[in-house]
C-alpha cells in the first residue's frame, strides 16, 4: 500500500493517518513530524525549518525532497508507506514520481481530505498535542478528559507554534496556491479519491480504509 494523504492545514491528516497505519501495518511518513523532530533536537535542518514553519510558508523544496527520498529507501517502506503532508509542490511531486520510478514501485491511491476554511482555522486553532507521546486531540471536537493532560500517556498538552489564526490562514492561502493543484495533477493520473473530512472523526476513518482495502 504505497498511499499520500493530501489536504489542506487542520483537514485532519495527522489523524487519519494514524488510523490507516495501525490498520495497514505500514511507515507513517510525516514530513510536518520530522520538521518538528529536528527542531526539537536542535539541529541544522531543524534550525532552517524552523524560519519557514512559523512564518506559515513552505520549507524550501530541496530540503524536503532529499529528506523524503531518504526515508523512502529504508527497509521498513519496502512494503508500503503512507506519505502525510508531502508532496505539497509540483517540483515535489515530479520528485516522488522519479525515486518511486528508480524503485521500481508505483503510487496505489491519493486521498485527498476535503475541509471548509473556516473550519480549518476553528480545527487547527483548537488543536492540542501531547508533548510526550505526539498524540492529537482538538478543545471542542476532540477533547482529552482534562484540558492540559493526555489521555493515552498522562503527558503535558500543548498548542503547536503554527497554530495561531495568523499562521494557520497564511498556510491555507500557501496550500491554495501551492499544494491545491496536486489535485488535478493526481485526478489526471487517475489515482484521487476525495473524502468528505468534515464527518466525525471514525466515519472519515472508515471511509478511507474502505477505499485502500478496494486496491
Ligand atoms: P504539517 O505538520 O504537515 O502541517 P499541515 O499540513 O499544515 O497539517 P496539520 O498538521 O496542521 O493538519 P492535519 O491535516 O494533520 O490535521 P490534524 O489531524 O492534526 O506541516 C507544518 C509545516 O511544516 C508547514 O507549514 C511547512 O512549513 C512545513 N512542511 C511540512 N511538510 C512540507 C513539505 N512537504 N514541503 C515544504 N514544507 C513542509 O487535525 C487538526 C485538528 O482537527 C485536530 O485537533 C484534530 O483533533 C481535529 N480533527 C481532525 N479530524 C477531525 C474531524 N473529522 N472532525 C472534527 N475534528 C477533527
Ligand atoms: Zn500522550
Amino acid at each position: 500500500m504505497r498511499t499520500i494523504l493530501l489536504g489542506p492545514p487542520g483537514a485532519g491528516k495527522g489523524t487519519q493517518a494514524e488510523v490507516i497505519v495501525n490498520e495497514f501495518n505500514i511507515p507513517h511518513i510525516s514530513t510536518g513530524d520530522i520538521f518538528r523532530y529536528n527542531i526539537k533536537q536542535g539541529t541544522e535542518l531543524g534550525l532552517k525549518a524552523k524560519e519557514y514553519m512559523n512564518q506559515g510558508l513552505l520549507v524550501p523544496d530541496e530540503l524536503v525532497v532529499a529528506i523524503v527520498e531518504d526515508r523512502l529507501k529504508q527497509k521498513d517502506c519496502e512494503n508500503g508507506f503512507l506519505l502525510d503532508g508531502f508532496p505539497r509542490t509540483a517540483v515535489q511531486a515530479e520528485a516522488l514520481d522519479e525515486v518511486l520510478r528508480n524503485m521500481g514501485v508505483q503510487l496505489n491511491r491519493v486521498i485527498n481530505i476535503e475541509v471548509d476554511k473556516q473550519m480549518l482555522i476553528k480545527r487547527a486553532v483548537g488543536r492540542r498535542i501531547c508533548k510526550e507521546c505526539g498524540a492529537t486531540f482538538h478543545i471542542e471536537f476532540n477533547p482529552s478528559e482534562k484540558v492540559d493532560t493526555c489521555d493515552k500517556c498522562k503527558g503535558n498538552l500543548h498548542q503547536r507554534e503554527d497554530d495561531t489564526e495568523e499562521t494557520v490562514t497564511k498556510r491555507i492561502e500557501v496550500y491554495m496556491n501551492e499544494t491545491k493543484p496536486l489535485i488535478d495533477y493526481y485526478r489526471a493520473k487517475g489515482l484521487l479519491e476525495v473524502i468528505d473530512g468534515e464527518l466525525p472523526i471514525t466515519v472519515v476513518s472508515e471511509k478511507i480504509i474502505k477505499v485502500l482495502k478496494e486496491d
